[in-house]
């Protein structure tokens, strides 16, 4: 693909339809379906925003997206901003090439710029920490997290200190996300 550069960008509502093709194909036929549901209902609820949304394409091609949405903190510490990263998805062709890496680089980088302080994530522990995320013990997940799964739940710090100011605390996230299920594995 030498000479072919990846392009990031945000979505427009015209990109609906390929990036929940995306989600579909990348998390396969069982998860697929459930995953892409869950990324229409984040970019139609209102309590998502402000939300970032990420298309990673080539030649106009769709390869990649990433969406970060809006999250609270209780009891509220005070002029700390959140976010949550979820969900994450490279077309199943071209996995293994940098292209997630390139979603989270881009993404957090544009947070930061945002004034966003802390990004959280519950994914694979063996991934997001090549990206600077690490296990979070000071925050809360809104709903458990089971023993096994411990590691999973992991957060990003983007400002000094906002990791300091936070502890003791539980993550709030958008209506479309705050169901149990989607917590639980
Ligand atoms: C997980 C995913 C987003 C990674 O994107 P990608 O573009 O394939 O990954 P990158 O090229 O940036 O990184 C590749 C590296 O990450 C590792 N990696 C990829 N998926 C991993 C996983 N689930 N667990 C641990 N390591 C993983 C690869 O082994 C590779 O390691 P190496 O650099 O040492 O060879 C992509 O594989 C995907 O869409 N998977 C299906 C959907 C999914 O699981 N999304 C994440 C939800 S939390």
């Amino acid at each position: 693909m030498a000479g072919r550069r990846l392009f990031i960008r945000p979505t427009r509502a015209s990109d609906r339809a390929r990036v929940l093709d995306l989600h579909r194909a990348a998390f396969g036929p069982h998860e697929g379906p459930v995953i892409a549901d869950l990324v229409a209902d984040l970019l139609d609820d209102p309590t998502a925003a402000p939300r970032l949304s990420l298309l990673a394409e080539r030649d106009g091609r769709p390869l990649g997206h990433i969406l970060f949405t809006r999250a609270t903190l209780s009891p509220d510490p005070g002029g700390i901003q959140a976010r949550l990263l979820c969900p994450l998805a490279v077309s199943p062709e071209l996995q293994e090439q940098g292209i997630g890496g390139a979603l989270i680089r881009e993404g957090l980088s544009r947070l930061r710029e945002a004034g966003c302080d802390l990004v959280f994530v519950l994914g694979h522990p063996g991934y997001y920490p090549r990206h600077g995320f690490h296990p979070c013990r000071p925050v809360s997940a809104p709903y458990p997290i089971p023993a096994q799964n411990a590691d999973a739940w992991m957060v990003r710090g983007l400002s000094p200190d906002a990791l300091e100011r936070v502890e003791g605390t539980t993550l709030g996230c958008a209506t479309a996300l705050d169901l149990p299920h989607l917590w639980a594995e």
